[in-house]
């Protein structure tokens, strides 16, 4: 059982949702993180917003060049301490190389019940399946794009009248309440 807080960071690409639950959950007494830094891809989103009112260390990583992005991203791993990777809607696929180099757990959450509809648009995909249900979860990153191991997930009835729109906007306040649950089921199983 940890009990010393991990130094934590989240990786974002736009809105900023999940990041502003796992904010959150990071100022909660009995939290298991201490959330230290943003990495964003993109500048100007309203995550990123969020992050510098709450005055949370954030870095706007210019990826023209992925090598170069990793490789200056680890450095702000490195000099955070980080010990924990939380990608909350990071657009960009970590290199082999990258989930390699970073020794600690790497978090990630999916729109759609895996295994079923790894990638993007998962929501018109359940809907056009007509599938009964959808929902989210939260796995660890590994080299293979969202295979690892199923940390925790939730899922919702999918009813006729929904469309992709309103499914994602119903599974993401289900994303907001699983991921800070998963980081706590994560942690307290090291
Ligand atoms: C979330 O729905 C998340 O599951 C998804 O991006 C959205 C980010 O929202 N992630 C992926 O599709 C990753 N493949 P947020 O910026 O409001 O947290």
């Amino acid at each position: 059982m940890v009990k010393e807080k991990i130094p934590c960071a989240v990786f974002i690409s736009g809105r900023g949702t999940n990041l502003k639950a796992i904010y959150n959950y990071s100022k909660n007494n009995l939290s298991k993180i201490d959330l230290k830094l943003v990495i964003s891809n993109k500048s100007n989103v309203p995550g990123v917003k969020f992050a510098r009112k709450n005055k949370i260390n954030t870095k706007i990583i210019n990826y023209k060049n992925k090598i170069k992005a990793e490789n200056k991203i680890l450095e702000y791993l490195k000099k955070y301490n980080i010990r924990l990777i939380c990608l909350a809607g990071f657009m960009k696929i970590l290199s082999k190389t990258f989930i390699k180099k970073f020794k600690y757990n790497i978090l990630n959450i999916h729109p759609s019940l895996l295994p079923k509809y790894k990638g993007l648009n998962t929501h018109e995909r359940a809907i056009q399946n007509k599938d009964q249900f959808s929902g989210c979860t939260v796995h660890i990153v590994t080299e293979k794009l969202d295979s690892g191991k199923i940390i925790l997930q939730k899922r919702v009835k999918i009813f006729k009248r929904d469309n992709a729109e309103s499914l994602s906007r119903k599974i993401l306040i289900l994303e907001n309440k699983l991921y800070p649950k998963a980081i706590n089921k994560l942690i307290s199983s090291l």
